[in-house]
C-alpha cells in the first residue's frame, strides 16, 4: 500500500452517537456497544485491505474470522482470559526415526543453553524511569518529540513518556510470548519429525521463561501494563486458529520471530536502562535458536512436500502479514492515553507512520523476515515485484537465520 494512502479513510463518516432517551438499560448497552463495534469495523478498513492486498481469495478468507473477533468483538479487550478454537490434528510418529542431524544439532544447543529469569538475571536492581541520566528511550524515538508541543513538556512529562512508549511495547512483547508459547507447544504436537518435536519441547520451556521475564519486569520495575493491541490479536488468532502445522511455522517462527528479533535488537541497543539490556540479550539468544527452527523445518516441507497452489497460497499469505507488520503498528492504546485530546487519530498514524522509530523497526525487521523468507522458498519471481514495491527486496541478499550465530545476531541488531 503506498503511504500516501494510508489516511484514505480521513472524513470516513462517523457512526451517529447513541441519544439519550428513557429506553432500557440493557438496550441503550447493547445499542453502544454496536456503535464502538460498526466504529471499531471503519478504523480498520485500511488494515482489513492491507490483509487482503494479496488478492488471494483463501488468504482474505482465513483472515476473515480473526479480524472479525479482534476488531468487531474486541475479544482481547478488557477481559481476564480469552478463548481461542484451535483446529488441528496432533501427528503421533511411532517410527521414533531421528532422521534429520541438523535439527537434532539445534536441539542439543537448545538442552545446553537453558537459563533461569529468575536467578540468572540481577533483579535487585532499581529501574529509575525519571532519571534523566538514564532514559529508557532516546527522544529520536519518541515520536511525538516531532511536535512542536514536545519542546514545552517538562523533563518529568517526557520521562512519563518515555515509560509509557516503552511499557505499551515491552506489554506487546509479552502478549506475543504468550502466543509463541501456545504455537510452540502446537507445533510440538503436530509437526510430523521426530527431532523437529524434541526441539519444540525446549521451545516450549524458552517461552515460558520469556512470559515470565517480560511479565516481571512490566510489573516489578516499570509498574505498568498494557492491554493486547487489535493487530497484533488479530494476528495471534489467525495463528491459533489455523490447522495447518506449516503455517504456524510460518507465522510464528518466521514473521512474528523475525520481528521479534529486531526489535529487541533494536530497542536493546538504544536503551540506557542495564536490567533492560541484559533480559533483552538473553531473549535474543533463545529466540535465534526458534527462528533457525522455522527455516530448517519449512525449507524441508516447502521444498518436498506441497504443491503449486498451497506454495502460492503461503506466498501470499505472508506477503500479507508483511503488510500488516510493515504498516499497523501504531501504538493507539498509547495514543489514547497521552494523545487523544490534541490530536486526531489520523494524523497520529501519520506522525507514527513518517517516524525516525517507524522507520528503524521496519528496516531491522525485514532485515531478518525477507532472507528467511528467500531460504524456505517463498520469494519465487511471482512475489518479488510485490516485495519490491514495499521497498523490502533490498534485505533479500542478506544472511537467514540458519547461518546467524546468536552473537552475531546480539552484535549486529
Ligand atoms: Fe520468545
Ligand atoms: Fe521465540
Amino acid at each position: 500500500m503506498p503511504l500516501d494512502d494510508r489516511c484514505h479513510y480521513k472524513g470516513r463518516p462517523r457512526v451517529a452517537r447513541h441519544r439519550a432517551s428513557a429506553s432500557p438499560l440493557r438496550k441503550a448497552l447493547m445499542s453502544m456497544r454496536l456503535q464502538q463495534a460498526l466504529q471499531t469495523l471503519l478504523d480498520s478498513a485500511p488494515l482489513l485491505r492491507d490483509a487482503s492486498s494479496s488478492g488471494n481469495v483463501r488468504v482474505l478468507a482465513s483472515l476473515l474470522g480473526p479480524a472479525f473477533r479482534g476488531f468487531v468483538q474486541r475479544r482481547g479487550k478488557g477481559v481476564v482470559s480469552t478463548d481461542i478454537s484451535v483446529g488441528y490434528e496432533a501427528s503421533f510418529n511411532w517410527s521414533y526415526g531421528r532422521d534429520d542431524p541438523d535439527m537434532a544439532r539445534l536441539y542439543h544447543l537448545a538442552k545446553t543453553s537453558q537459563w533461569d529469569a529468575a536467578t540468572d538475571l540481577d533483579w535487585s536492581r532499581s529501574v529509575d524511569w525519571l532519571d534523566p541520566a538514564m532514559p529508557l528511550l532516546p527522544d529520536g524515538w519518541m515520536p511525538p518529540s516531532k511536535l512542536p508541543a514536545w519542546g514545552r513538556l517538562s523533563e518529568r512529562e517526557r520521562a512519563t513518556q518515555r515509560h509509557g512508549l516503552l511499557s505499551w511495547m515491552l506489554s506487546q512483547f509479552l502478549h506475543g510470548e504468550q502466543g509463541a508459547l501456545f504455537a510452540a507447544s502446537q507445533i510440538t504436537e503436530c509437526v510430523p519429525s521426530l527431532d523437529a518435536k524434541l526441539y519444540g519441547s525446549t521451545q516450549v520451556a524458552d517461552e515460558g521463561r520469556h512470559v515470565e521475564v517480560f511479565h516481571a519486569y512490566l510489573t516489578q520495575k516499570l509498574e505498568k501494563l498494557y492491554e493486547i493491541n487489535d493487530n497484533l490479536y488479530v494476528v495471534i488468532d489467525a495463528i491459533m486458529s489455523d490447522g495447518r502445522w506449516d503455517m504456524k511455522f510460518l507465522g510464528m517462527q518466521i514473521m512474528i520471530e523475525g520481528l521479534a528479533l529486531g526489535a529487541f535488537g533494536s530497542i536493546r541497543q538504544v536503551t540506557s536502562e542495564p536490567l533492560l539490556k541484559d533480559v533483552l540479550r538473553s531473549v535474543i539468544t533463545d529466540e535465534a535458536r526458534h527462528v533457525h527452527y522455522g527455516v530448517l523445518a519449512l525449507s524441508r516441507f516447502y521444498r518436498e512436500g506441497i504443491d503449486e497452489r498451497a506454495r502460492r497460497e503461503r506466498e501470499d499469505w505472508a506477503f500479507d502479514l508483511s503488510v500488516l507488520l510493515r504498516n499497523r503498528f501504531l501504538a493507539h492504546e498509547f495514543y489514547d492515553e497521552f494523545y487523544a485530546h490534541r490530536m486526531t487519530r489520523c494524523a497520529w498514524d501519520e506522525l507514527m507512520l513518517q517516524s525516525d522509530l517507524m522507520g528503524f523497526f521496519r528496516r531491522t525487521m525485514f532485515r531478518r523476515i525477507v532472507p528467511n523468507l528467500k531460504r524456505i522458498g517463498l520469494l519465487s519471481a511471482r512475489m518479488r515485484p510485490r516485495y519490491a514495491s514495499l521497498g523490502l527486496l533490498e534485505y533479500e541478499h542478506g544472511r537467514a537465520a540458519s547461518e546467524l550465530t546468536a552473537k552475531e545476531l546480539l552484535d549486529d541488531a
